[in-house]
């Protein structure tokens, strides 16, 4: 029986990601989560949404080595915009130095300093809409997070929430921890809200986890 890393790395020397986006990726291992970065097809199907949505305005919470960050900033262009939110600064310095190796620093800001409070600034500076949200950053947070997309982003945009299945954890009754319970609550916000939404699980180099997408009313 072959596994489900063999069959992520037959996908990812087809469709092989670049020189840039594997040495970010291996920056990840001087951050403070090493690893934590989304696969290559994972981020390739990030991309691959922001292109189809005509994405020009992308936001993430959690940029770590920058790995999904140049994902997206290649997916909106040129004359795109990506802000990123990052409470650590080695994370963030380490981000920078990939996106200017990446050649996409010009279209990307780093936000230093806790998601919540940037996001609250951008929704009182009265921002563009984004067209696409990739929230991925402390999971205890994510109904804080849900909740500032959800005025950030434009009707009929996407947010996509990372690491809602953590290896089965969303549905075992003896894991209360914050990480999961920050899971299962934004689950059940996107359900009372009543949101056009779906979550996928994805299995491959990096475990069993999955993401939630929600299409913007
Ligand atoms: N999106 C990245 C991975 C992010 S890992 C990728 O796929 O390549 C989660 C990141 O969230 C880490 O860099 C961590 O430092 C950051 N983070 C944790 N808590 C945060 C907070 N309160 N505000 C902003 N960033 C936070
Ligand atoms: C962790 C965070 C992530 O965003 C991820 O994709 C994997 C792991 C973590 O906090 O351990
Ligand atoms: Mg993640």
């Amino acid at each position: 029986m072959t596994t489900w890393t063999e069959v992520d790395d037959y996908f990812t020397r087809l469709f092989p990601h670049d020189d840039v986006l594997a040495a970010a990726h291996e920056s990840s291992h001087h951050t403070t989560l090493p690893g934590a970065d989304v696969t290559p097809h994972q981020g390739a199907l990030l991309a691959m949404l922001a292109r189809v949505l005509g994405a020009t305005r992308v936001l993430e919470f959690g940029t770590l080595a920058g790995y999904s960050t140049i994902w997206l900033a290649r997916a909106v262009g040129p004359a795109g915009h990506v802000d990123t939110l990052e409470i650590d600064a080695t994370n963030a310095e380490i981000s920078r130095r990939n996106l200017v190796a990446a050649d996409v620093a010009a279209r990307v800001d780093i936000h230093l300093g806790p998601a919540a409070a940037t996001s609250q600034r951008l929704i009182d500076d009265g921002v563009e809409p984004y067209d696409l949200v990739f929230i991925d950053a402390d999971k205890p947070n994510n109904p804080h997070y849900l909740a500032a997309s959800l005025r950030l982003t434009r009707s009929g945009g996407l947010i996509i929430i990372d690491n809602v299945v953590r290896s089965g954890a969303v549905t075992d009754p003896d894991d209360a921890s914050p990480a999961v319970l920050g899971v299962r609550r934004v689950i059940d916000e996107i359900v009372d809200a009543g949101l056009e939404a779906t979550a996928i699980q994805t299995v491959g180099s990096k475990g069993w986890d999955g993401f939630a997408i929600i299409r913007v009313p």
